[in-house]
C-alpha cells in the first residue's frame, strides 16, 4: 500500500446505503502501525496511572508507554509529575524498581542522583566537570507532560497538545464523573495487575471491549459459568433475569473517537445493585450507597450508575468496564499484529473487603487473562488476524446500527450495534489523514 492510499483514507462511508466499511490493511500494515505511532498515539493523551498508586510524597511507579520507559512520580513539592527514566549521562534507567518510594533516583552505572522533581543533584565526583555543567537544566530528567482528570492521569508527548480535559469532551468527563461518584471519599487501584498479550492488531481488542454484538456468541461458556453459580436460586435469582439482558442502554460515540456501550446488567453491581446470591450482610452496604448516591444526585443519576454497566474507550487505547468489577484496561501496540495489556481494578476506598471480593473475583473470573471472557476473545482476535491477511476480502464490514447521519454522536438505542466503534475509526482516520488537529491553536 502507499502513502497515497492512506491520505486518501482507509475507511468506506456510505450515508445513503448506510454502510461503514474498513480496509483490512489497518488491522496488519507495517506502514499504518507507523503512522498510528506519529499521528495518534504521539498525538493523544494516553493512560499512565491513577493518583491512588502513588498517594504519598516520593512515591513513584515505573511504567512502559508506547515503548517510552517513564517514572510516575508524587513529587516532594506535592505534584503528580513524569519523567522517562534514562539517565542523561549515558543513558542508564535510574530507576529499576516497578514502585516505591525514595527521595531520590540514583543511576546504578555511575551514581548520578535525582531528586523527585527529576532535578540532578549530584555527579557523584568532585573533579572533571565545570561547576555550572547544569546552569540550563538540560542534564534533569526529561519530563513528559502529565494532566489528571477525576484520579485518572495522563501523558502527552506532545507540548502543543490541546488540555487533557479538552481532549476527553463533556460526556467522557460525565462518564469518569459517574465512576467516582460510586465512592464517598475516593477510588483506588487494589493491590495486582493483569499484564499479558495477544498476537493481533490492538484495534481488535479496542472494538471487542465495547461490542456487545459478541456476548451471546463467544461468550456462551462464561453464561453457563453464571447459570450454574447462582443454580439454587434460578427461579428468582441472577439466571432467570438473563433474559432481560442487554434491554436497556445504547451504543454511543462520544467526539473525539471515544465510545460508551452501557446495558443493563443481571449481574449485580457492588456501586448499588444488590442481588440475592450475594447474601444478606452486604445487602446493608449496597443500600446504603444507592440511597447516598439518590439523596446527592437524584433518583435518575443514581439509577444510571448503579443499574446500567458501561463498557467505554477513551481514544486511542484506555478501556474502561464498568461492569461488576471495574477494570482499567490499557492497550498497547507492539507490532501491527501485536499487542500488550495491562488492567487494574479501581473501587471505593471505603467499601467492604467482602464487596471488594466480589469486585476482584469478576476481575479475575472474567476479564483476567485466564478467566473466562479474555482467552475466548483472545481466541477470535488470532483468528481475525490470521485470516484477514490471507484472504482477498479487502473490507471488513462495521455498519450494523449506521445512522446515515452526519453526528454520528446520535446514539443508537441497540446495545449490539457497531455505532460506537464508528465514531472511532472516523476519529483515527481523520487524524491518519491530518484532517482533525488536535494541537491548540495559538
Ligand atoms: S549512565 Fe547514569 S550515571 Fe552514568
Ligand atoms: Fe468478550
Amino acid at each position: 500500500m502507499n502513502t497515497k492510499a492512506i491520505q486518501e483514507s482507509l475507511i468506506e462511508v456510505d450515508k445513503d446505503c448506510r454502510t461503514f466499511r474498513i480496509n483490512r490493511e489497518a488491522y496488519y500494515s507495517q506502514e499504518v502501525f507507523e503512522m498510528e505511532k506519529a499521528l495518534i498515539f504521539d498525538k493523544c493523551w494516553l493512560y499512565l496511572g491513577h493518583r491512588s498508586e502513588i498517594p504519598n510524597k516520593g512515591d513513584f511507579l515505573t511504567r512502559t508507554v508506547m515503548g517510552r520507559n517513564l517514572i510516575f512520580q508524587h513529587s516532594r513539592k506535592g505534584e503528580l509529575v513524569a519523567f522517562y527514566n534514562t539517565c542523561t549521562h549515558r543513558g542508564a534507567a535510574v530507576c529499576w524498581d516497578r514502585k516505591g518510594n525514595s527521595k531520590v533516583h540514583s543511576c546504578r552505572y555511575h551514581g548520578w542522583v535525582y531528586d523527585t522533581e527529576g532535578k540532578l543533584k549530584s555527579m557523584n565526583t568532585e573533579t572533571g566537570y565545570p561547576e555550572d555543567i547544569n546552569a540550563d537544566g538540560h542534564l534533569d530528567l526529561p519530563r513528559v507532560r502529565v494532566e489528571e482528570y477525576g484520579g485518572l492521569n495522563f501523558v502527552n508527548f506532545n507540548d502543543n497538545a490541546i488540555s487533557l480535559y479538552d481532549f476527553l469532551g463533556e460526556q467522557v468527563r460525565d462518564l469518569l464523573d459517574s465512576i467516582n461518584a460510586q465512592s464517598a471519599e475516593e477510588m483506588i487501584i487494589l493491590p495486582g495487575e493483569h499484564a499479558y498479550s495477544i498476537n493481533a492488531n490492538y484495534k481488535f481488542l479496542i472494538e471487542n471491549s465495547a461490542d456487545g454484538y459478541h456476548l451471546g456468541p463467544v461468550h456462551q461458556t462464561y453464561l453457563e459459568f453464571l447459570a450454574d453459580k447462582y443454580s439454587g436460586t434460578k427461579e428468582s435469582g441472577v439466571f432467570a433475569k438473563m433474559a432481560n439482558f442487554q434491554e436497556k442502554g445504547g451504543a454511543y460515540a462520544m467526539g473525539n473517537g471515544h465510545f460508551l456501550l452501557s446495558s443493563n446488567v443481571p449481574t449485580g453491581r457492588p456501586v448499588g445493585y444488590w442481588i440475592e446470591e450475594w447474601g444478606p450482610d452486604i445487602k446493608k452496604e449496597i443500600g446504603a450507597n444507592r440511597q447516598r448516591l439518590t439523596d446527592q444526585l437524584g433518583q435518575e443519576r443514581a439509577d444510571y450508575i448503579c443499574d446500567m454497566q458501561k463498557n467505554s474507550v477513551i481514544f486511542p487505547n484506555l478501556v474502561i468496564n464498568d461492569i461488576l468489577a471495574l477494570t482499567i484496561r490499557v492497550i498497547e501496540p507492539v507490532s501491527p499484529i501485536a499487542m500488550k495489556v495491562n488492567a487494574w481494578c479501581l473501587a471505593p476506598k471505603e467499601e467492604s473487603d467482602e464487596l471488594k471480593e466480589i469486585r476482584l473475583d469478576n476481575f479475575v473470573s472474567f476479564l483476567g487473562p485466564s478467566g473466562f471472557g479474555s482467552p475466548d476473545d483472545g481466541s477470535m482476535l488470532n483468528s481475525a488476524q490470521k485470516s484477514i491477511t490471507a484472504c482477498p476480502t479487502e473490507w471488513t464490514e462495521l455498519s450494523k446500527g449506521m445512522q446515515g447521519v452526519d453526528d454520528l454522536r446520535v446514539a443508537s438505542g441497540m446495545t449490539d450495534d457497531e455505532t460506537h466503534m464508528q465514531g472511532y475509526w472516523t476519529q483515527w482516520d481523520m487524524l491518519m489523514r491530518g484532517a482533525v488537529s488536535l494541537e491548540q491553536q495559538i
